[in-house]
Parts: C-alpha cells; sequence; structure tokens
C-alpha cells in the first residue's frame, strides 16, 4: 500500500446543491499534492469528506488505507487538517489548546516535547500562554497549524492556509509546509492562487463545479497548451494590422501586441513576412510561455458550456 488518499467514484449533495459529482484520484504517499479549482468547486467538501467531517453521497475515501466510514478512527488519526475557516475556543490558551488536542488522540505526557517544539517552530512560544481570542488573526492560523500536527499525523491537508493572510506569514507557512513535506509527510494543498500551486506542488487536480478537469504535473498541464505568445513591438503605433495577423492578437496597447500562436516555427515566419508586407516595422520581439494561469482558465471555460447546458436540462 503506497497510497496515501484514494478518492473512488465520490459524490456529495447538499439538498439542491450536486457539490461533487463523482470524482476519482490517488495521491502517492509523500507526495506534494495541489487541490486547485475556483470558489465553490467543492475543495472544502472534498476535504471534510477526507477528515470525516462532511457525510459523502455515495462512493469511497480512504486515508493510508483506512475507509473514512468503516475504520472513522484510524483514517482520521492518519490525517491533520488545517481547516479554512478560523475555529477557535477563545477561553483556552494556545498551550491549553494543543493539550486538549493532544488527549483528544490519545495521547498523553509523553507528546509535551513535540508540543514544545511545535510552539517554538511556529513562533507560538511568546504566546502559549495567551488566550486565543488575544491573538491576531495570523498567529491564530499558526495555532490551527500547530493543532493538526499535534498527533503526528502522516499525511497533512491545509485547505487554503494563505487566504488572507500577509506576505511574510505567507512565507513562513511555504516555508514550513516544505519542510514537513522534506520529513516524509505526504502534503495535500488546496488553494486559489495559482502561483502557490506552481510553486509548491508536484502534481495538480484541477476541481470545478464538482468535477475534475485535469490532473497531472504542472509540466503535464503546460504541455497540453502548447501554444506561446508572440510579443511584438511594432512601429509606427498605430500600425494597421494585416487580417491574417489581427485575428492573432490577445492584447494590444499601442504599438505593444501580443499574438498567441498555436504553432510557433509554422507561423511565426508568415506573421513577420506579413508585417513587412503592409509596411509595419517590427522594433523588437521575443516568445513567452504560457502561465498555469492560462492553462487554468482555459480548462474552466472548457468545462463551462457543458455545466450551462447541464443546468439548463
Ligand atoms: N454545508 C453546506 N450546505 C449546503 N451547501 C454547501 C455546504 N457546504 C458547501 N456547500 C456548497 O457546495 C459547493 C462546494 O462548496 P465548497 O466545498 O466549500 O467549495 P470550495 O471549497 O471549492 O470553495 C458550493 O456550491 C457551496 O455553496
Ligand atoms: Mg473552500
Amino acid at each position: 500500500m503506497t497510497e496515501a488518499i484514494r478518492v473512488e467514484r465520490l459524490h456529495k449533495r447538499y439538498a439542491a446543491v450536486h457539490a461533487l459529482r463523482g470524482v476519482d484520484f490517488a495521491v502517492a504517499r509523500g507526495e506534494f499534492f495541489g487541490l486547485l479549482g475556483p470558489n465553490g468547486a467543492g475543495k472544502t467538501t472534498l476535504i471534510g469528506i477526507l477528515a470525516g467531517l462532511v457525510r459523502p453521497t455515495a462512493g469511497r475515501a480512504a486515508v493510508m488505507g483506512h475507509d473514512v466510514r468503516r475504520q472513522w478512527r484510524a483514517a482520521r488519526r492518519s490525517l491533520g487538517l488545517v481547516p479554512q475557516e478560523l475555529v477557535y475556543d477563545p477561553f483556552f490558551t494556545v498551550r491549553e489548546i494543543l493539550w486538549l488536542q493532544s488527549g483528544y488522540f490519545g495521547h498523553g505526557r509523553e507528546n509535551r516535547a513535540w508540543i514544545e517544539e511545535l510552539l517554538e517552530v511556529l513562533d507560538l512560544a511568546d504566546k502559549a500562554d495567551a488566550n486565543l481570542q488575544e491573538l491576531s488573526g495570523g498567529m491564530k492560523r499558526r495555532v490551527l497549524i500547530a493543532q493538526a500536527l499535534v498527533h503526528r499525523p502522516p499525511v497533512v491537508v491545509l485547505d487554503e492556509p494563505t487566504a488572507g493572510v500577509d506576505v511574510e506569514l505567507r512565507q513562513a507557512l511555504w516555508r514550513f509546509t516544505r519542510r514537513l513535506h522534506a520529513e516524509g509527510h505526504t502534503i495535500v494543498l488546496t488553494t486559489h492562487y495559482l502561483e502557490e500551486a506552481e510553486a509548491l506542488c508536484e502534481r495538480i487536480a484541477i476541481l470545478d463545479h464538482g468535477s475534475l478537469r485535469a490532473l497531472d504535473t504542472k509540466a503535464g498541464l503546460l504541455a497540453r497548451h502548447p501554444w506561446r505568445c508572440l510579443c511584438l513591438e511594432l512601429e509606427p503605433p498605430d500600425a494597421a494590422l494585416p487580417e491574417a495577423v489581427a485575428r492573432l492578437v490577445t492584447e494590444r496597447d499601442g504599438g505593444r501586441v501580443r499574438l498567441r500562436l498555436h504553432r510557433l516555427h509554422d507561423q511565426i515566419g508568415a506573421v513577420l513576412e506579413s508585417l513587412r508586407a503592409a509596411g509595419v516595422r517590427v522594433r523588437d520581439l521575443h516568445t513567452e510561455e504560457p502561465g498555469l494561469e492560462e492553462v487554468f482558465l482555459e480548462l474552466i471555460h472548457e468545462g463551462a458550456p457543458a455545466q450551462a447546458a447541464e443546468a439548463q436540462a
């Protein structure tokens, strides 16, 4: 058994909302996995099912080989969840919360050194005896991370941990999750920041309207869309473009023009030739790779017409 997570034909309906529509995937042990999708895609629902907080309508899910329903306790022990919402009990101190969580998972005094280490690593030592309500939003988020790790779970799931946090804390969270990954943890990170998934994740699943649109490495996702951008600086800036070039334009700002070419090598010569024939001078040119954001938008758009048709039916 080398899988940290397996999800099969997973469905979730909340009354009128079909939040998950038959999702299948597996995450290998030790993988840094990204779950990406716009708001409302079903990310938190999927994670809730893995953590035993949401009951699936149909299908199966397992964490470290333990079925989340039939072997709830073992599955829950294998997973540390950093929730999206800042939920906390204002009457406890940071250290008390960690001890309570530790006790909930059946740990005793032997866990003391680990709790103190978490306080240290997450820069919470100074605030260990402060009540949670006295802490800033960023500090509360650090407490949620410590809580998720208190029982030393092999799988760590972070649900939009950087939404609304400042740059400094975001950098600290990235460093910390990278460290957990290097120490052998399986990491599942949900985010709607593409640059974050791009920087951290080995494989990325794109979820939209409850269905997986794609699941691949970053390079694999980019390779599905082999177009390139050709950026030109034209003289004169208000030059009229020949039709063959005008239809490739995605952006224009005066003399600066951005074209999308599906077959760069075949098209670039034709573009330059057609500009020359029209008397337009090219002062400068370079090409750019499409980013994950452009690929993501294209995938989400591909899915949109089918969803709209289904909603109408
Ligand atoms: N407890 C709930 N009751 C009813 N609808 C819900 C509930 N939780 C989520 N939803 C709906 O399910 C869909 C998926 O939500 P969610 O899983 O939170 O998506 P994401 O985390 O990707 O933003 C949304 O349409 C949301 O409104
Ligand atoms: Mg969410």
